[in-house]
């Protein structure tokens, strides 16, 4: 039976809901608070689990309470999380996040997830799994496991989010790339927005696909995405959905795409199931927490 491995950042989500965000030096009361869990890595798992395919979580928490939280999510969401290390000293990741005026704005204190490296992984990639990295972790560690799960036969997924500056090459050891248009622009040099049509977004990505990744899908928010492979690009529809909250909309697109993937779905199909689950997920605060079932994906692609 083929799997989803998710390796990458576990953090606690702090987020705070106010009707405004306090310009610098100012204090507003009023605001809501909830811990949630999220970080991309566990957000990812969390998608592709609450579809319906077997999922593994890899990464590292530090020995505290958001830790013993984060690892009963996990099970909680059938994720097997026995590779998620427990570190001494650093905290469990955190990300301050603000909702406010119909946006966020994200704070990291990665803490553990910045010590997580290649030697925690409990078992060597199978060539039956598609294996899932973003760039909330050390980037030495992504390259090492995405090389090896490449080398063993199995289909990599690469969300170069946040973006951080990384070597050309590691994108040879990738089969799908997914990014968001300021990611594409930063990892390509491109000058995209909103205002960007199909051929110049498929232009960027076919930059990342000339440094060997065999799939590129740029997500474009409620203008969808665009795929782009050897056979040409395909543009995949938004669902039209109610806005709650967008926090972790791409990771629910990743989580996604992850599990068709691996349930033999070709990128674009699984790119468009892919979109109907993120459209899914906005609807609810949060990032993990968000992340649809199968059934509630199947009535939104039935109502299209
Ligand atoms: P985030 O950083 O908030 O997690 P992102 O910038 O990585 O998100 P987006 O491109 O904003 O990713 O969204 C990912 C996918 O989610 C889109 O390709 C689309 O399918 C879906 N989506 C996001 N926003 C909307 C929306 N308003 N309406 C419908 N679908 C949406
Ligand atoms: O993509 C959303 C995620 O980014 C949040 O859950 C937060 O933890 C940050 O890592």
């Amino acid at each position: 039976m083929s799997r989803v491995v998710v390796c990458g950042s576990l953090n606690m989500d702090v987020v705070v809901q106010s009707a405004c965000r306090p310009a610098p030096g100012e204090t507003i009361l009023g605001a809501e608070v909830s811990f949630l869990p999220g970080g991309k890595g566990l957000n990812q798992a969390i998608a592709s689990a609450r579809l319906g395919m077997p999922t593994a979580m890899v990464g590292a928490v530090g020995n505290d309470a958001f830790a013993n939280s984060l690892r009963g999510f996990l099970a909680d969401n059938d994720v097997d999380s026995t590779g998620v290390t427990e570190i001494d000293g650093p905290a469990t990741g955190v990300a301050l996040i603000q909702v406010a005026e119909g946006d966020n704005s994200i704070t990291v204190a990665s803490g553990a997830n910045m010590h997580f490296d290649a030697s925690m992984l409990p078992d060597e990639p199978r060539r039956d799994e598609v294996w899932v990295a973003q760039f909330e972790t050390p980037l030495v560690a992504t390259q090492e496991i995405l090389a090896r799960a490449h080398a063993a036969g199995a289909r990599t997924v690469l969300n170069l989010a946040p973006f951080i500056e990384h070597p050309p090459e590691m994108l040879q050891a990738v089969d799908v790339a997914v990014l968001n248009e300021i990611e594409l622009s930063q990892a390509t040099g491109s000058r995209l927005d909103a205002s960007s049509s199909t051929d110049e977004v498929a232009a960027a990505c076919n930059v990342l696909r000339e440094r060997g990744a065999r799939a590129v899908i740029a997500t474009l928010g409620a203008r969808g995405a665009i795929v782009v492979t050897a056979t040409g690009v395909e543009s995949i529809p938004a669902f039209q959905t109610q806005v709650v909250d967008t926090t972790g909309a791409g990771d629910c697109f990743v989580g996604a795409l992850a599990s068709q993937l691996a349930a033999g779905r070709t990128p674009a199909e699984a790119a468009r199931f892919a979109s109907a689950a993120a459209s899914c997920s906005v609807e609810r605060l949060g990032a993990a927490p968000a992340m649809p079932t199968g059934e509630e994906v199947a009535a939104r692609l039935a109502k299209a």
